[in-house]
């Protein structure tokens, strides 16, 4: 099968437009709002804090996930190798983005599973493309092209609908993802792309079998803003979208108080290791960051820095430990236990 050229253009004109600070919508994710209580006295000692977390199977240092991003292109195959190695290397769980355009064009990725051993991969495809005639087939060529350890299927009916040549018709995606749920070798992940998965969606993909749910809410990467920049003419048509969605905190706090049982995701303008702490303690099981770390590999919007994301992504951590320190956890089941307010009304403690 012949290369998808327009599917390939327009993945790589999402990375330039996704490194531009108008595409984020920065603050509003809710994240300002929440303060975990100072101890003054922290019976810990900061240079053994555990963060180590079990994640499909694998030991990881830290419950971090480089999120999915596009895949399927030259430049973005060089980008997807620079971030298995930072993950492979900070021992943090990889998402890749959407495996569709590389699949169909018969390309292979499965060079990240040989540079990244010890970390779970998670594959990905559309929801949308997963309802199509043969995406089943996708799905299973997707997981097996990475062996992945799941496979995440993205919602995203706001970028597609803002999207010049986007799919609008939704009608049996959820049948499909049930009949994935039956039929996957892996796990199925269901995530948004930063509008949100609300508690009752969340609740409902959970009853059909799915094993985890990546809120992904606003307050990050906005796609309605990507989009609306790739439009010719009538951008302004979807500027009142363009705060459309349900911020981060909102979908996290509503997802694990309806599920507590659950594998939650937390994701979407996650901007430092304070905030993943703050989801943590929220009730998610991971933090995935996916527009950050690209901003932190791609320096001046070409040559790739992989000492500056191998940093930044330490620099998480290391703040993910301050975080624990200051509330006298030392390992993340204690934290799970640290009082936490919102608005400065107490919220769990
Ligand atoms: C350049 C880029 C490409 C993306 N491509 C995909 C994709 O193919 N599949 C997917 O599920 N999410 C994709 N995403 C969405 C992210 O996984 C994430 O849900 C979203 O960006 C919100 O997180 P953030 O605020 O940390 O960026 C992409 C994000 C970026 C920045």
């Amino acid at each position: 099968m012949h290369p998808d050229k327009p599917a390939a253009a327009r993945k790589d004109s999402h990375l330039d437009l996704a490194l531009d600070p108008r595409t984020q919508s920065p603050g509003e994710n809710g994240f300002d709002r929440l303060r975990l209580t100072h101890c003054a006295l922290p019976e810990t000692n900061l240079a053994t804090i555990d963060l180590t977390t079990e994640f499909l199977g694998y030991q990881l240092e830290a419950p971090l996930m480089i999120g999915a991003m596009t895949g399927g292109t030259k430049r973005a195959e060089q980008i997807n190798h620079a971030l298995a190695t930072i993950a492979e290397n900070q021992s943090i769980a990889l998402a890749v983005g959407s495996q569709r355009a590389a699949l169909q064009a018969g390309q292979s990725a499965r060079i990240l599973r040989d540079l990244a051993p010890h970390i779970p991969i998670i594959g990905n495809l559309g929801g949308v493309q997963l309802a199509q005639s043969g995406g089943i087939d996708l799905a299973q060529a997707a997981v097996d092209d990475l062996q992945a350890d799941a496979i995440a299927i993205h919602l995203n009916p706001l970028q597609e609908a803002v999207q010049p040549e986007g799919e609008t018709d939704w009608v049996g995606v959820k049948s499909a993802i049930a009949t994935l749920v039956k039929t996957a070798a892996v796990p199925v992940i269901v995530k948004e792309v930063g509008a949100g998965i609300t508690a009752v969606l969340a609740a409902e993909l959970f009853d059909m079998g799915v094993t985890a749910v990546d809120v992904a809410g606003f307050g990050g990467t906005n796609w309605a803003r990507i989009e609306a920049a790739r439009r010719r003419g009538d951008a302004d048509m979807f500027a009142p979208f363009f705060d459309w969605g349900v911020p981060t905190v909102d979908c996290l706090r509503a997802v694990c108080h309806a599920c507590p049982d659950r594998l939650v995701i937390a994701s979407g303008g996650v901007r430092h290791g304070l905030d993943a702490a703050k989801a943590i303690r929220l009730g998610a099981d991971m933090v995935a960051a996916a527009g950050p770390m690209l901003a932190h590999l791609v320096a001046n919007n070409a040559a790739f820095d992989l000492s500056k994301l191998q940093d930044f992504v330490s620099g998480w951590k290391q703040q993910m430990a301050l975080t624990l320190f200051l509330t006298g956890a030392s390992d993340l089941a204690a934290f799970r236990q640290a009082e936490i307010c919102c608005d400065g009304a107490v919220i769990a403690r």
